[in-house]
């Protein structure tokens, strides 16, 4: 499936891109991606944010920046496919140009992968291909790598395996803790996330038969980097 994804941002939606972020807790990253679309007044609009998890603190993080949210609890729903299934339909009723999943801490399944193939993209926080799945830091820790950081890449229906868009580095040090790193890291996720999700809604990176591809040509203003290191490197 990899090798036949291909997407870009269609041009007759209008010049408003429409955006749908996936979340589950914390909501960092999203508070990241929306300061960024007003700071620098991107034309993108985010019409949803949506839940698994009623408690989520990203819920507040919405509303104080007046976006529309609503939680869909797996609670209602008898398996997985009959979850994805009413979330994807939730989400296609937003017509969106672009999926984001900001922390949304559960698998999709291969239905709901191919319902937005190409336009459905994660943050990993690991230097993909390296430390796939849950605690990233404890492994990238474990395996004593001197250096780290955080993915985006297209969510495809193997675990964090989707063809990568952007990266950022971070050095790992002898006396860090899963704490300190995770925080280095997160700090770069926070530029890097805003970044890669105006590259593509601008048109600047197109999916060509499963890589990003830098077609130099943007509908915004700015530079959208692709690969970015951490200040002390
Ligand atoms: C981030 O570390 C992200 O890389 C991972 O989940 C975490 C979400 O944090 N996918 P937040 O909810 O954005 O603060």
């Amino acid at each position: 499936m990899r090798e036949t994804l291909n997407y870009r941002v269609p041009v007759e939606y209008g010049p408003m891109k429409r955006l749908v972020i996936l979340i589950s807790g914390r909501g960092s990253n999203l508070e990241a991606i929306l300061g960024r679309i007003r700071a620098q007044a991107w034309p993108i609009d985010v019409v949803q944010v949506i839940s698994n998890q009623s408690q989520a603190q990203g819920l507040a993080v919405a509303e104080s920046f007046g976006v529309a949210c609503q939680v869909l609890s797996p609670k209602s729903f008898p398996d997985r496919d009959a979850y994805d299934g009413a979330l994807a339909k939730i989400i296609q009723g937003f017509a969106p140009d672009l999926v984001v999943l900001a922390g949304f801490m559960r698998i999709l399944s291969p239905a709901f992968c191919q319902a937005f193939a190409g336009r459905l993209i994660n943050i990993h926080p690991s230097l993909l291909p390296a430390f796939k799945g849950l605690e990233s830091h404890a492994q990238a820790l474990e395996s004593g790598v001197g250096f780290h950081g955080c993915t985006v890449h297209s969510v495809t229906p193997e675990l964090d395996h989707g063809p990568i868009l952007a990266q950022a580095v971070v050095p790992v040090f002898a006396h860090d803790s899963v704490e300190t790193l995770a925080q280095r890291v997160l700090e770069m996720e926070h530029q890097l996330y805003p970044t890669a999700i105006a590259g593509i809604l601008s048109g600047r990176y197109v999916l060509e038969q499963g890589r990003w591809v830098d077609t130099g040509v943007s509908e915004f203003g700015g530079d959208f980097p692709r690969w970015h290191v951490h200040p002390s490197l």
